[in-house]
């Protein structure tokens, strides 16, 4: 541990504070936080949580997501500038068109939305959960927002539903090609590609394995094979590499940086424990319509 990472250990403890990191955080934040994970893990234990201040390595939507499910808590984004580009491609009267056009239709929201764009919806969902989510809805139709490349996964798994998808699209992942994985699989040929499913169709065709980030690096524990090609953000392949012994990870393409996710630096996550500057505040309506909507998602069985 260097200096700040210190320094961030010992106010943690000070403060009674609880660090949680995306897997797309470097490894220097990583080392600091209480808990890596998914999106999904972030959330369940942001609601669970008992500590006073959670401090969220990652971006906007998971910080106000953890507010929103646990919001006694003071909740800090370390970088107020860490967006997801996706999350802002929608806006709440697209939602509004859509159900217009669809009245029957449930609508499942990626959590990559804006809390406001998350309080016109029916439930939310994670790359991890959707599958499962949209099995477990009663409606035959499904409004899919805003991402159409995990939409189109979830609808490949849901044949027996009707889905309409929105045009978003995470433009790290979404401008990966299937040319791609074949050139990485000739140079790399002992190993498995696992993918990201908001990567578009032919990258998630030519792939071995599907899955969100939890679901990747569980992928790689439990596969007899060593190496992997990873189709998703830069800092899976870091962790793999540093934690999983006697297995190696490639990334798929040079685009697998996210600019955003990378914006916090470890000097932030000292900042926002020494300051608290950088807390979240929702409005309190958007925050109730909001929390209907991501409960429906962590309580789903
Ligand atoms: P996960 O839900 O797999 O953590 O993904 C979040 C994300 O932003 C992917 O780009
Ligand atoms: Fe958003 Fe894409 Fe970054 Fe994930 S990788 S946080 S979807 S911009």
């Amino acid at each position: 541990m260097n200096e700040i990472q210190n320094k961030i250990l010992k106010l943690k403890k000070e403060k009674n504070a609880l660090i949680l990191a995306h897997y797309y955080q470097t490894i220097d934040i990583q080392e600091v936080a209480d808990f890596v994970g998914d999106s999904f893990e972030l959330a369940k234990i942001a609601q669970k949580a008992e500590e006073p201040l959670i401090v969220l390595c990652g971006v906007r939507f998971m910080a106000e997501s953890a507010k929103i499910l646990n919001p006694d808590k003071k909740v800090l984004l370390p970088n107020k500038d860490a967006g997801c580009l996706m999350a802002d491609m929608i806006t709440p009267s697209d939602v509004i068109k859509m159900k217009e056009e669809h009245p029957d239709a449930a609508v499942m929201c990626y959590v990559n939305s804006t809390s406001e764009t998350k309080t016109h919806c029916d439930i939310c969902c994670t790359s991890s959960s959707a599958v499962k989510i949209a099995k477990a809805l009663k409606e035959k139709e499904i409004i899919f927002i805003p991402d159409r490349n995990l939409g189109s996964f979830v609808a490949e798994q849901v044949p027996e539903k009707e889905f309409y998808f929105y045009r978003g699209f995470c433009p790290i992942h979404n401008v990966v090609r299937d040319e791609e994985v074949a050139s990485a699989r000739k140079k790399y040929p002992d190993a498995l590609v696992l993918v990201h499913p908001e990567c578009n169709k032919a990258v998630r065709d030519a792939a071995d394995y599907v899955g969100s980030t939890s679901g990747i690096i569980k992928y790689v524990q439990e596969s007899p094979c060593k190496e992997f090609i990873i189709g998703t953000e830069i800092g899976v392949v870091e962790r793999i590499n540093k934690y999983l012994e006697g297995k190696i990870a490639y990334l798929l393409s040079t685009h697998l940086s996210c600019v955003n996710m990378k914006k916090t630096k470890i000097g932030d996550v000292l900042n926002a424990l020494t300051n608290e500057e950088e807390n979240i505040e929702l409005d309190q309506e958007i925050m109730n319509k909001a929390r209907f909507t991501l409960e429906r998602m962590v309580n789903i069985k």
